[in-house]
């Protein structure tokens, strides 16, 4: 059975929603599932925006027969090249055989990659480029990094909809809703939103920030998505949350407090340093044991944050494993400009302290250290208060303007 939904006059979602992949991309938990968005443009022409990953195609299929309604297809944009949207291009070709596809050079060099039969089907564009399919004319503006090299964002300058691939997407199942508006958005979306941009687009930022003053100069009513509730209001929110992410700028003055503990001590001394900061009148904190938190929602409340303190056990005279993991994971995104905590830990050779610190400093940039330490041995004890006090007062100096 068909599963559509009008977006506006002419325009039309025929993508599908998954909830049984667990891990998007093989790696992100995605426990709310996640949506592949299609839409088609019915004018003159007929134009199918991007297509699915193949665990729904069949949907898509369906949905796209169903609003086409005999109509022949007439044309494919491809957006984004990335399998999750392209992967069923190959069976729409088959399917309707008069189709052209619209992609960039790069997009279409990737296809062939992929092994897709597209000899004589395709139409290069690049950024600048117009295609008019009747009433609405489409001009495409290349985002490359965005965050494959070959995306475009393609712009119908007759309704002011953009087709922004995988910006401002969002990890979560849309189930029958499709606007921003039909879902409370801030209260059970951002948190995915977050970790859905900061894991997959995290690291280009640059190049995010590039394509957002060049969507500053577009007259934009409604934002299509390849993820996610479409957007035909609250811009400033959703722009404002992509500015300070794509800018590595922190969205909240809150600690993130991950531990790795063991056998209890580190975990113990972590809630005591959590416990005085809220002495401290610092309440937005957040508190996470590294072994048992997926790294996805670690560095989603990394980029949110402002503060990061990394509690670690010394390891086979080394950073805790997972610990480093995070560390790396945080690195690889670019993510800087963080104000960090260390609390070390060891029972004979503590050295997960001063190797943090090194990670920190000569790994990442813009990444500021707070001098105060809190280094036990074993475990947390009378000997360490002095330390927690100047540690903990330290932070909360840094908190303030
Ligand atoms: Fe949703 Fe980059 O693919």
């Amino acid at each position: 059975m068909h599963c559509v939904r009008k977006v506006v006059d002419d325009l039309y979602w025929v993508g599908a929603n998954e909830h049984r992949l667990a891990l998007f991309e093989n790696i992100h938990p995605i426990p709310r599932g996640v949506s592949y968005n299609s839409y088609v443009l019915l004018d003159e022409k007929t134009v199918l925006f991007d297509t699915v990953d193949w665990a729904v195609c069949r949907q898509f299929l369906e949905n796209l027969d169903h609003v086409l309604n005999g109509r022949d297809l007439d044309y494919i944009v491809i957006n984004h090249m990335e399998p999750d949207h392209g992967a069923s291009l190959e069976e729409v070709l088959l399917r309707y055989p008069n189709a052209q596809v619209i992609s960039t050079e790069k997009s279409i060099m990737i296809m062939h990659q992929f092994g897709f039969d597209i000899d004589g089907r395709t139409e290069q564009v690049q950024g600048g480029d117009t295609r008019s399919f009747g009433k609405h004319t489409i001009a495409f503006v290349e985002a490359p990094m965005v965050h494959w090299p070959e995306a475009m964002v393609s712009f119908d300058t007759t309704n002011g909809v953009l087709f922004s691939a995988d910006a401002f997407g969002s990890f979560g199942a849309l189930d029958g809703k499709l606007f921003q508006d039909e879902v409370n958005f801030d209260r059970d979306w951002i948190d995915d939103a977050r970790r859905y941009y900061t894991n997959i687009v995290g690291k280009y930022g640059p190049h995010v920030q590039d394509i957002l003053k060049k969507a500053a100069t577009l007259d934009i009513k409604v934002i299509c998505p390849l993820h996610g509730p479409v957007w035909r209001g609250d811009f400033e929110y959703i722009l404002d949350k992509y500015d300070k992410w794509s800018s590595y700028t922190p969205e909240e003055k809150g600690v993130l407090i991950v531990y790795a503990s063991m056998y209890g001590n580190t975990e113990s001394a972590a809630q005591v340093v959590a416990a005085k900061l809220v002495e401290k009148g610092i309440k937005n904190i957040s508190v996470y044991d590294v072994s048992n938190t997926h790294v996805s929602y670690l560095v989603s409340d990394a980029f949110k944050f402002s503060h990061i303190i990394f509690a670690s056990v010394t390891y086979n005279l080394g950073i805790y494993p997972v610990m480093h993991d995070f560390l790396m994971h945080i690195k690889a995104l670019n993510l800087n400009n963080r104000i960090c905590g260390i609390v070390e830990n060891g029972s004979w050779a503590p050295k997960s302290g001063s190797l943090m610190r090194k990670f920190l400093d000569e790994e990442m940039v813009q990444m500021s250290v707070l001098n105060s330490e809190i280094n036990m041995i074993s475990s947390m004890g009378e000997n360490n208060l002095g330390e927690l006090d100047n540690f903990v007062n330290n932070l909360v100096d840094s908190m303030k303007d």
